[in-house]
């Protein structure tokens, strides 16, 4: 069994922070959510992944993965345009040979290990494995169809009028016959080479396809709101209580974790949260739900579920609240003038 991790796209939904870094690296929790992903392949004892790159991240997530070791796995690089999740598969085709393999989107985050999945899969000799959630969104993913018997009936890419609120979970364990699917399989009206045509022709050929519904959280981080919705998630299920930084005239309260050379000074910080290390926070209010990345400062000012950067600078904002910002990235409150002065990149988005 190999794993395939798709790390590769265009992450066009969470510009401007795309332009500058691949959407599976930006930290949930002040880790890469590519970090995640590689924690259930290694929990699961895979040792051998290939990671699909994209021209452009590709030298980030490589500096993040490197060769694997921290996980206990050997990792192949993939360079790939983004031409759709099958166009990935047949990119890797000489990596994955005759082999089975996990396929599993690097941005994706579920609540539960893939230990089980794999169990199921090699049990009943299945082709293909697809994970189930329900959603209230369903024309966002591809959707599926089930029949009375809870067989997979068909699969639709992002219909306009969704037959099912079933979406698959960007996790998927296959045998080598999806090979011949894919080769099968005409580019979509997207452009893209879409898993769901190559599933689809499975069925059509009478391959063992089974579906599973999942039975914890999924994440899906397309966009802004869904890095917050994972943020609080994550810093629900793992946050401790734990300060390896230093706490001056400030109140600490719950489920906070201060992270090596982090000050806090003159401050409340209000659990489940996460500071991470030579960050400053001083008098201000840090709420719930917040992800504090490393070195950023917080100065004056008040901010509640919210993830924040590396390196950003927020200075007398009296309430920063459901915001995302970028590493490097500086609020300032301007004390002489009402004006607003922006200096925003391209794709930003301001709400005042
Ligand atoms: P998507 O979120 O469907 O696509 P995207 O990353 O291009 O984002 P956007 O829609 O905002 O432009 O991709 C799901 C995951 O699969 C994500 O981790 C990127 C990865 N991927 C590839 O590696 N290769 C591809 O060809 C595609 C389409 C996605």
């Amino acid at each position: 069994m190999k794993a395939l991790v798709l790390s590769g796209g265009k992450g066009t939904r969470l510009r401007p922070l795309t332009f500058t870094t691949a959407k599976q690296l930006i930290p949930i929790a002040n880790k890469p959510i590519l970090g995640y992903v590689l924690d259930h392949i290694s929990q699961a004892g895979i040792k051998d992944a290939g990671v699909i790159i994209a021209p452009e991240t590709g030298k980030d997530v490589k500096g993040y993965v490197k060769d694997g070791s921290a996980w206990n796995i050997k990792v192949n690089y993939i360079v790939q345009e983004p031409l759709g999740l099958a166009h990935a598969v047949k990119t890797a085709r000489s990596f994955l040979g005759e082999d089975d393999f996990i396929m599993y989107l690097g941005d994706n985050l579920i609540g539960k290990g893939i230990n089980t999945l794999l169990e199921r899969f090699w049990n009943e000799k299945l082709d293909n494995l697809i994970l189930l959630k329900e959603v209230e969104n369903p024309t966002r993913f591809g959707i599926v169809v089930l029949d009375s018997q809870g067989n997979v009936a068909k699969l639709v890419e992002k219909p306009k009028t969704p037959p099912s609120n079933l979406a698959l979970v960007g996790v998927y364990i296959f045998s080598n016959k999806i090979h011949q699917a894919i080769k099968r399989i005409k580019t979509s009206w997207r452009g893209e080479l879409e898993i769901t045509d190559a599933i689809q022709e499975m069925i059509n050929q009478g391959f063992k396809v089974k579906a599973e519904k999942l039975d914890t959280w999924w994440l899906d981080t397309g966009k802004k709101d869904d890095i917050l919705v994972a943020n609080a998630k994550l810093l629900d299920e793992y946050i401790k209580r734990e300060t390896k930084g230093e706490i001056h005239e400030s109140k600490v309260e719950g489920r906070v974790t201060v992270r090596e050379n982090a000050r806090i000074v003159n401050s409340t910080v209000r659990g489940p949260c996460i500071i991470g290390e030579n960050c400053l926070i001083k008098n201000s209010f840090i709420g719930p739900y917040t992800s504090v990345g490393n070195e950023a400062h917080v100065i004056d000012s008040s901010v509640e579920y919210s993830v924040i950067l590396e390196n950003a600078l927020i200075r007398g904002v009296e309430r920063l609240e459901e915001s995302l910002i970028g590493r490097n990235a500086k609020i300032l409150k301007n004390q002489k003038h009402k004006t607003l002065k922006l200096n925003i990149g391209d794709f930003s988005e301001v709400e005042i």
